[in-house]
Order: C-alpha cells, then structure tokens, then sequence
C-alpha cells in the first residue's frame, strides 16, 4: 500500500518535473539572442497553447493583454506567433507587406485553394492576380452583370418562406454559395450545383484542419473534393472553348478573349474561382444571419430598414429587379450591414507572417513567425465606437467607414476586393426578406470565435406580410 502511495506521488511529481521542463524548454527554443522578444508563453512543444485559445477566444487575448499587454507572443495553430491588438501596429502590419510582412494563412488552407489562390501569392504575382480578380467584380460588372443574377437568385431564394420554419444559417449559407456559383458560371451553374455543393463542403471543412494527409482526414477528404472542383470547372472551360456561345459571367471575364488584359492559366483561372467562392461563403451567409438576427432584437432598426426598402419597392413594379442605383441608395442598409460585420465580429483576425527576421514595435521578431492581427479589439475599442457592445447602425452614417482603423474589410494591399460585391448580395437579401416577411425567432445558440456560427442552427418563422 505505501510502496503504491509512493509511485503514484513519485509518479505525479515525475509528470509535474518533466512537463515544467518541457515548458521551461519550449521558452527558452524561442528566445533569440540579441534583443528580447515580446513578452508571453509559448505553451508545451508543437501543441503550444492552442487548446486554451480555441477555448478561451476572446478571453484567452484578454487575459494575456492583462498579463503582457497589447503585443505578446504565444504559440498557437502550430506556429511561433506575435498576436497585436493595438491598432497603430495592427495598421502599421496590413500596410507594409513589401516590408516582407506577408499573408500567413495555415498550410491545409494553401494547400487545398491551390497554389495560385491569392492568399498565396505576393508580390507582382499577387498584383497581377487581384488585378484579375477586380476586373471581374467591379462597379461595372456589378451592375451590368452580377447584380441582375443576384436579384434573379434572391428572389427564387427567397420565395415560399410563408409560414416555414427556417434555420437562417442554412438558408443564408446556400445563397451565399449559389449566388456565387450563379455570378460564376450563369446557366451552367444550374447543371453542375448538384454535383459541386458536396464538394465545396468538404473543401470548406479541410482548409482549417491540421493538414494531415491520411485516408479519413478533413484534409485528405478536402483535397479529394478539390480535385472533383477542379475537373468541374475543368470541364466547362472546355465545353465553353469548344462552342461558339458568348457568355457574359465571371467565368467568361477570366477566360478572356483577345483583348484581354489579362492572359490567365486554366490553373489561374480554376483558383481564382475557388477563392471568389471561397471568400465570400463563410463572411457574406454569416453577415446576412447575424443582420437577421440583430434586427430582430433591435425593432428600431428593422423599422427604418424596411421603410428604405418599401420606398424603393414603391417606386418600380412588382416585378421589376433592383439596379445599381437602387443599391447605392440603401444607406441605412449599409449602414446595418457595416454594423453587423463590427459588432458581430465576421473576421475575427487576419494572419500574417514575417518573411524575413524584422523589428516590430521594438522586438526583433525572427524570420516565420506569425502576426495574428486581432481585430475584433479593434472593432470594440471605444474611443472609434463609443457604447462598442451596442448595436447601433446609425453611428455609420457619417464617414466612419473611411476611418483609417476601421478594419472589417481588412486594409492595405489586401483589402477586400469583395467589399461592395458582398455588400450588394446582402443587401438583396435584406431587401427582399423585409419587404416581404415579417419573422419571430424560434431559438438557436450563437458562437462567435473561432467563427461566428449557430451549432445547432438559428431558427426563424416566417409570415408574408401584406
Ligand atoms: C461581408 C462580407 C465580407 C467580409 C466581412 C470580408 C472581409 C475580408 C477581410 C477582413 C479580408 C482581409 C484578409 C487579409 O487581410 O488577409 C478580405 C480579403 C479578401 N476577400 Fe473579403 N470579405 C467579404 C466578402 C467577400 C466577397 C463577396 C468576396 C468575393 C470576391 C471576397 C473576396 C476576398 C478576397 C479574394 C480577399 C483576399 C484579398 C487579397 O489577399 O488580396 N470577400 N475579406
């Protein structure tokens, strides 16, 4: 009995001794030798303290702020990382990326986007391919163009609500991923979305994984599902060189024609796709839920909402589609989705890393590290917006949105070329939602770190009104 007592207390304080090195140990692997980095712990080997941030969130930086401040180091997501949640440095990081201070998004997301994604391109090689990008998603070919398919979309989308138990989250995560498909490849969207929405659910599901390549994992599934993408797309590429038809869609603005400025690889093209769908999944469906969300809380706001949007109905004939005009009238609407995208924080951070050793804030940061920009600090601060936990659209009329920290849409070299494309397919959405139904909320839990989403669902019912 006490030979037992003693090896079980010789084994805890074995266990204590060896995990206390291996902490003292990882310390001491990440202290570099001339200058002193930024306070904070690194956590156990190759584990780091990821667990404790992706169960803590929002309280992990908050507690560490206490502790060291607002630029500390950890080690999280399998990396060395610098975590800033001041916003001069936060400014300071997304505007010097030709200071070597580039996007350092993980592994299995790179990975699976493919090589020509832009997250993983720099340089004039990225120049090139956001010029690319923005000559598909302009003012112009928005209104010309996308803006006509997205009506189209949103009105077939959002018929037959009547009376309906809805989950919100379900329904606005389609439209974000049809719409899209639809912008991207027009009539052919509706002969391969059967095939592609499968797909694009595993690939969402691999990009944040641990990129483990064996049979089963997120990441080997997510990669199969690439590859089904890819020969999709593949596909119609090659019907559409075969025949003669001229399409007028984002597929065609990539594919060109002789007077093109561009002249983009099949391989371009393809990730250029993944990333217009990609990109806007997961921050346009979670922007719409949570508008839904607080204007049903916030019964001022939904009111003023739904008059900008009957006037304009009033205005054309029942049939008759939004313009561009009508868009850019919308500002009370801009103003609830600017809101929405701050107060529920879409974007949590944006990553970035250090592609050579460099001086940050006084710290010599090594060469690899990570910048994790915080920017739902940001998007609380008071002194930008005062009562930051209030839902209050109206503080954007002004002209909040070209504050230098304002960072929903990111800033910099990377700003979100999406920005008014995302604007305009939720406020279609808003549009023809409340000029339609009105809507009690059933029920559903919202999580907003890592990612805003409602586990179980968020439950509306819905009443035609009028
Ligand atoms: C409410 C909707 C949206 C929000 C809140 C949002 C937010 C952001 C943010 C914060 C960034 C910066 C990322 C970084 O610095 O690493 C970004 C980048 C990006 N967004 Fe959006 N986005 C939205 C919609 C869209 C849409 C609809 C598209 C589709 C074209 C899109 C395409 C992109 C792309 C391609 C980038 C990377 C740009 C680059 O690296 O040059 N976004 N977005």
């Amino acid at each position: 009995m006490a030979l037992t007592l003693i090896a079980i207390v010789g084994g805890v304080l074995f266990l204590f001794c060896f995990c206390s090195a291996l902490l003292r140990w990882n310390e001491v692997r990440y202290m570099n030798k001339n200058k002193s980095l930024p306070q904070g712990t690194m956590g156990l080997p190759l584990f780091g303290e990821t667990t404790e941030f992706l169960k803590q969130g929002p309280n992990f930086m908050k507690n560490k702020r206490a502790r060291y401040g607002s630029f500390f180091k950890t080690h999280i997501l399998g990396s060395p990382t610098i975590v800033s949640l001041d916003a001069e440095m936060n400014r300071y990081i997304l505007m010097n990326e030709s200071k070597g201070l580039v996007p350092g998004y993980p592994k299995s997301m790179l990975d699976i986007l493919g090589k020509c994604n832009i997250a993983a391109v720099h340089g004039s090689t990225h120049k090139y391919l956001r010029g690319a990008l923005l000559s598909i998603i302009s003012p112009t070919m928005i209104r010309d163009q996308l803006l006509p398919k997205i009506d189209q979309f949103m009105r077939s989308h959002l018929s037959n609500w009547d009376n309906q138990l809805i989950d919100i989250q379900d329904k606005t995560k389609q439209m974000a991923f049809l719409s899209s498909l639809r912008q991207i490849a027009g009539k052919e969207s509706i002969r391969i979305k059967d095939r592609i929405t499968p797909e694009f659910s595993k690939l969402v599901l691999g990009t944040l994984s641990l990129p483990i390549p064996l049979p089963g994992t997120n990441y080997s599934r997510a990669f199969q599902a690439r590859k089904a993408i890819v020969s999709i797309i593949s596909e119609v590429i090659e019907e559409r060189r075969k025949s003669q038809e001229t399409h007028k869609d984002m597929l065609a603005g990539l594919m060109g024609n002789d007077e093109s400025r561009y002249n983009l690889s099949d391989e371009e093209i393809i990730d250029l796709v993944i990333t217009v769908i990609y990109s806007g999944y997961e921050t346009v469906s979670a922007t719409s839920m949570m508008a839904v969300k607080y204007l049903h809380d916030h019964p001022k706001a939904l009111q003023q909402l739904r008059e900008e949007q009957l006037a304009i109905r009033q205005r054309k004939k029942p049939d008759e589609p939004l313009d561009y005009n009508d868009i850019k009238s919308m500002k009370f609407t801009r103003a609830v989705i600017f809101e929405t995208s701050r107060l529920a924080t879409i974007v949590n951070g944006v990553l970035r890393k250090t592609n050579e050793e460099m001086e940050l804030n006084g710290y010599l940061i090594p060469k690899g590290w990570k910048l994790y920009v915080f920017l739902r600090e940001i998007n609380y601060d008071p002194s930008l917006y005062p009562q930051p936990l209030k839902f209050n659209p109206w503080r954007w009329l002004g002209n909040l949105e070209s504050n230098n920290h304002c960072l929903v849409f990111g800033g910099g070299t990377r700003l979100c070329p999406g920005k008014e494309l995302g604007i305009v397919e939720i406020s279609t959405f808003l549009h023809y939602f409340v000029t339609r139904y009105s809507w009690e909320e059933v029920g559903g839990t919202l999580l907003k770190f890592p990612r805003v989403q409602a586990p179980n669902g968020l439950h509306i019912r819905c009443h035609l009104i009028n």
